[in-house]
């Protein structure tokens, strides 16, 4: 028996459980959100959140874990919905007026017909989904209502969800993993700069203390979002972890008429054992629900030259056609021609805008390169940043009121560059119409499109904040490209990573993950990433040596290596290879060729930091193949390591290990037992690889083991 005026409302699948209790009065209550619970009787939940009166308090009990903490009930918490109208409504309370039960969502409405206001919040959980998603619509029903903040969803965790795993960084150095303790009070992080940003990726990791790859409980949340955003984490009266993640919004950038609706990003959640399940979890998502491949299905990533840091802006037919040349003899199967091919663009400070090919580099267009890459067998890729305009443009000249600016502020520019308001609708039009000819005209088969520059005073023309808009009109412009040629695939590049979310990534296929191509600063760079985003859109390049961001010398098989589990390419002139190196690396590119479909088909596996020395692999999914990388970052700080255990395979299969990264030569310090083992001599039953684990050869700084473990076949 329920208590009175109690209805329990849960929302599962096979791996997530969400149970909410509603009330006959004030918002539902979140009760558990977690690893799936077993169907049967709910009513006690009901009597288990029951809790006795507090001496020194209000006399009525507020719900503590509302879907929807507001202000002015008397529950203290901070409020996940702010905004007035001029003569008040400041406060809300909203009552549930309907549940919507669908196969796999759940729909809550409710009012507060005092504040003239309704919600909705959607969660949804598809079937064997690992992810949770909730928005929330909120619509005015009388007057005119400003909005100041509405978070995209809300969390209670438990109290012992205490530890916080967060990814932070800047350009050329993102997702940077930092953890601590919330002991009390709130936690948050603000993005204000109109794109994901480097600084902070719009996802935060709760988990117990001590949380690994793969012990601990871990729960983890994603703001599906390419602008601004607000992350908060605040301990409840009661020790209970209350998230909030959501837009963050300027002052008066959304204000809502009688009937208009605002409807927040999407937030994504999970709960899992240990963040290597955590990861894959998140991975299998993106590849069922998040991506659309323009056949349905994702073909294989073409190993990709770009042509940036092999050349920068200077541009000369003849040599881009020999790397060209090159890069077919490498095994490459996509060239993209990088900045500089437009305009009167010589270096950055002219040109964005005019995108008309520069005929002094281009005299018969852009067609003679375009079908002698296609002759070489690869397809065509092409730079593009279609939301900046230079004030040295054609454009600017012709449009100078076309850009993002707030009037009587001055015009900031970012890179020399500004920004295109993409919420007036001519400006909208223009933006599609050229792209839309450039890619009729030409036989291109990839956009890399970049966004190069935080938004600072960005107002439309009513004056107000434009961010909001701004996002949603590139997701306009790139829905009707992507309509309009289903065949293109586009790659999300800000300055690197600096728009990497389930916002942009239904509309792209490939992320740019850093303007770092440094071998050793990816490792963590590339890890990080991985928390929450699969391998096969991870953009991870051999580039030059000494590396042009660090300066940093590094062999050919380091960068191979790191490059390998991602979507490898190359990032410089690969006529500057030395013979052994250009060798080696096509190599490399026939490896990655063969192993690609387990590569970027399989569930991730990572391991927890041995001194120094990073891990990551990936198995299919009957557990009979997998790849692992080892990756020496500095020298071991201990003589010996400690085993490596290699959890994850069939405790009860047989496993051969072997060693397919071409080039690596054994040392005379390996063991005959290390040499019979790596060599694929002895077949090692998994259960023992877990807990016992081998023992690798010490390896030098900056460089990498790839093994292989086959499952034996019984007879
Ligand atoms: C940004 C990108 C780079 C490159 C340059 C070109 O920095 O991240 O990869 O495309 O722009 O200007």
């Amino acid at each position: 028996m329920m208590m009175q005026g109690e209805n329990i409302i849960r929302l599962d699948n096979a791996k997530l459980t969400l149970i909410l209790v509603a009330r006959a009065q004030g918002a539902p209550e979140i009760a558990y959100f977690g690893k799936a619970l077993s169907g049967g009787d709910l009513a006690a939940v009901s009597y288990l959140r029951s809790r006795n009166q507090f001496h020194n308090s209000i006399d009525v009990d507020i719900v503590q874990a509302s879907v929807l903490p507001t202000l002015g009930i008397g529950n203290f918490n901070p409020a996940a919905l702010r905004g007035r109208r001029e003569n008040g409504d400041w406060s809300a309370d909203f009552n549930l007026v309907q549940v919507k039960k669908r196969a796999g969502s759940l729909t809550l409405i409710m009012e507060d017909g005092t504040a003239g206001l309704r919600l909705s919040i959607t969660y949804s959980l598809a079937k064997g989904s690992a992810v949770l998603d909730v928005c929330q619509t909120l619509t005015c029903l009388r007057g005119v209502y400003t909005l100041d903040d509405l978070a995209a969803g809300v969390m209670v965790l438990p109290d012992d969800a205490s530890e916080l795993l967060i990814h932070d960084g800047q350009w050329c150095n993102e997702f940077n993993e930092r953890r601590f303790v919330l002991k009390s009070g709130t936690w948050a992080a603000e993005n204000r700069k109109g794109r994901t940003s480097h600084d902070h990726f719009p996802q935060i990791i709760l988990g117990t203390p001590g949380f690994g790859e793969h012990h601990g409980e871990v729960y983890g949340f994603h703001l599906g979002w390419s602008g601004n955003h607000k992350i908060c984490v605040d301990v409840l009266d009661d020790g209970r972890r209350l998230v909030r993640l959501g837009e963050f919004l300027h002052p008066g950038e959304i204000v809502l008429k009688k009937g208009e609706s605002y409807t927040t990003p999407r937030l994504y959640m999970s709960y899992a054992h240990g963040l290597n399940a955590f990861s894959a979890g998140f991975h299998d998502f993106t590849r069922r629900h998040i991506l659309h491949w323009p056949a349905g299905v994702m073909r294989a990533r073409p190993i990709t030259l770009n042509t940036w840091e092999g050349n920068y802006f200077a541009h000369e037919l003849s040599a881009l056609m020999a790397q060209a040349d090159a890069a077919a003899a490498l095994g490459i199967e996509r060239f993209v021609l990088d900045d500089g091919w437009f305009g009167v663009r010589d270096d950055d400070s002219s040109s964005l805008g005019d995108w008309y090919v520069d005929a002094r580099k281009y005299p018969d267009g852009l067609g003679p390169l375009i079908d002698h890459v296609r002759a070489k067998g690869m397809e065509f890729g092409l730079w593009v940043e279609p939301e900046m305009i230079n004030p040295d443009s054609d454009l600017y000249r012709a449009h100078p009121d076309w850009v993002l600016t707030t009037q009587g502020r001055p015009l900031i520019t970012g890179r020399k560059q500004l920004v295109l308001d993409l919420t007036r609708p001519e400006v909208l039009e223009h933006v599609f119409g050229w792209l839309d000819a450039l890619l009729r005209g030409n036989a291109i088969a990839y956009f890399k499109w970049d966004m190069n520059r935080d938004l600072v005073a960005a107002s439309g023309v009513n004056g107000r904040p434009a961010y909001h808009d701004q996002v949603r009109a590139l997701y306009e412009i790139l829905a009707r490209l992507r309509a309009s040629h289903p065949g293109v695939e586009i790659e999300t590049c800000a300055s690197g990573g600096g728009r990497i979310d389930f916002g942009v990534l239904p509309f792209t296929h490939r992320v740019w993950t850093s303007d770092s191509t440094d071998a050793t600063e990816r490792v963590r760079i590339q890890r990080g990433y991985s928390r929450f985003f699969p391998p096969e859109l991870m953009g991870a390049h051999v580039s030059n040596t000494p590396g042009h961001q660090t300066g940093r010398r590094h062999t050919l098989s380091w960068r191979a290596a790191v490059a390998f589990f991602g979507h490898m390419g190359m990032e410089m002139d690969p006529r500057h290879l030395a013979a052994d190196e250009a060798a080696e690396l096509a190599q490399w590119f026939a490896l990655h060729k063969r192993l690609r479909p387990l590569l970027h088909g399989g569930a991730t596996l990572t391991f927890d930091a041995m001194d120094h020395r990073h891990a990551h692999g990936v198995i299919n999914e009957d557990k009979s193949h997998a790849v692992v990388g080892l990756y020496q970052i500095q020298s071991q700080s201990r003589k010996g390591a400690a085993p490596f255990r290699v959890p994850g395979l069939d405790p009860k299969a047989h496993y051969r290990i072997s060693m397919p990264q071409p080039w690596l030569k054994p040392t005379r310090m390996w063991s005959e037992g290390q040499l019979s083992l790596l060599g694929g001599k002895v077949a090692v039953p998994g259960e023992l690889l877990a807990a016992i684990g081998l023992i690798i050869p010490e390896l030098r700084p900056e460089s990498a083991l790839i093994l292989e473990f086959h499952k034996v076949q019984e007879a």
